[in-house]
């Protein structure tokens, strides 16, 4: 017997059904509820709303568990590579030999950007945020394939929109780091595969060979693949809102990337290096002011708390044993770790935190691997959209088969009831 939700309401009864997943996560059923009641759900910041079904990302918070596909994160971040995971969230399996290699290989032919794009470059003053030049790329990109404007053109059509887009994301990011500095962009090039010709683009030099450090290639990866998707984040669900209006894929990316700029969401990564910086140079390295900061809500202790994860973030976990291991082999001594751990461990064994399950998450131990690699501050949360592209894409993709609803919230109105409109002198 299937299970009901009976709601009770000024003396009437309503059932509502109840839906299940494959991993037994139930919801209660209320797209009727309106229609046959009058009441809507209330539920600020959908805490508790599950805004669609999704055969994508799978997470328990409360175990600590991230799987894409039914596939644990801990053996993707250890034995896929950046496009395996691109093709498993996109197509759902992981690629055979053949796939992947097609994969690749369409993927290195749509690399190149349009020279005008380049252009675009030229109109950020110095400084400007890359999280912001990234926004105004991705929205310019639609100018240049009015083709792809409508999405509901042909599946083919929409193939070759993602195929373009995850292809062109690493030439801009790079082309970002290195217009910041002012250094001549590199085009890339057809014998790297997908992580590795980012990096040439990013860190090598016009004027000399680039010799790809394997352990920089692997650590990027592993950054990638853990950012890849995460369900129905701020971003992510910016990315599905805007799509469902069905603007095209160009559109609802640039919106998911302003939704990841926020400080409490992607823009953490770039807060949390500079809390460290912080606590280093004004703190004398004490993590103590922080924390008491932190508690009496003068502050936000970056990189901890998650609204999902009230135990830890399984790619915290993975990330921080990476840490090590990528700083030791790199033969990089930074200060900012042994602060890092202090820090965590000062947190993890304090009350506040502890009763409000406040874990380290994705964003704690990122940043100092993307200093390590070399990358600076502003350019980390850039890198997190690089990872998550595929996830955004992907949900995309399956809101548009599914041939979703536009998103449309109701409200619960708060404001002024009907008044007559007073002259402008009867106004005080
Ligand atoms: N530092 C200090 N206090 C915190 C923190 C934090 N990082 N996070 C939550 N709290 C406190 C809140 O003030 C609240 O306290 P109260 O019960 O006394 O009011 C309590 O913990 C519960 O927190 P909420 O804000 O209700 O949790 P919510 O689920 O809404 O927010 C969020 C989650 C936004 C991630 C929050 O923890 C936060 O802002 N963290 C810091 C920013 C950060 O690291 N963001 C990255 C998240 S991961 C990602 O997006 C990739």
């Amino acid at each position: 017997m299937s299970d009901k939700a009976i709601i009770n309401l000024e003396g009437k009864s309503y059932e509502l059904p109840v839906i299940t997943g494959t991993e037994n996560e139930k919801a209660v059923d209320i797209s009727k509820l309106r229609a046959q009641s009058s009441y809507v759900t209330f539920d600020e910041g959908y805490k508790n709303t599950g805004a669609t079904t999704s055969g994508i990302t799978f997470l328990d918070g409360e175990k600590g568990i991230l799987r894409y596909r039914g596939y644990n994160i801990e053996d993707l971040a250890e034995k896929a590579s950046f496009t395996e995971v691109m093709y498993l969230l996109l197509n759902g399996e992981l690629p055979t030999t053949d796939q992947l290699g097609t994969f690749e290989n369409n993927l290195t032919q749509h690399t190149l950007v349009h020279e005008n794009l380049v252009k675009v470059f030229e109109v950020f003053p110095t400084g400007s945020h890359p999280m912001g030049q990234l926004m105004t790329m991705m929205a310019s990109l639609s100018s240049f394939y009015p083709d792809s404007l409508n999405p509901n053109k042909s599946p083919e059509a929409t193939n070759l929109t993602i195929i373009r887009l995850l292809a062109k994301m690493p030439t801009l990011a790079a082309m970002i780091q290195k217009k910041g500095k002012g250094h001549p962009v590199l085009y890339p090039q057809n014998k790297y595969d997908y992580v590795t010709n980012f990096l040439y683009m990013t860190f090598g030099n016009v004027t000399e060979e680039y010799h790809a450090d394997p352990v920089v290639v692997d650590a990027m990866n592993k950054l990638l693949i853990l950012h890849a998707d995460h369900e129905q984040n701020c971003s992510t669900s910016t990315v599905r809102m805007v799509g469902s209006s069905h603007a095209n894929l160009y559109a609802s990316i640039g919106a998911g990337i302003a939704a990841l700029w926020g400080p409490r969401h992607g823009g953490a990564n770039q807060e949390v290096l500079e809390m460290l910086e912080y606590i280093r140079d004004k703190d004398n390295g004490d993590v103590k002011k922080v924390v008491a900061e932190a508690k009496d809500k003068k502050r936000l202790l970056f990189g901890f708390g998650h609204r999902v994860y009230k135990n830890f973030d399984p790619r915290a976990n993975i990330l921080k044993k990476a840490c090590d291991n990528i700083l030791a082999k790199l033969g990089v001594n930074d200060p900012l770790l042994a602060i890092a751990k202090e820090l965590e461990q000062a947190a993890l064994s304090d009350p506040y935190f502890i009763e409000r399950k406040l874990y380290p998450n994705v964003d704690f131990y990122s940043g100092i691997i993307y200093k390590a690699l070399g990358f600076p501050t502003p350019m980390f949360t850039v890198l997190f959209a690089l990872g998550r592209l595929p996830g955004w894409i992907s949900q995309w993709k399956e809101l548009r088969e599914n041939n979703e609803d536009i998103g449309r919230p109701r409200q619960i109105y708060t404001g002024p009831v009907q008044r007559p409109f007073p002259d402008m002198k009867g106004r005080k």
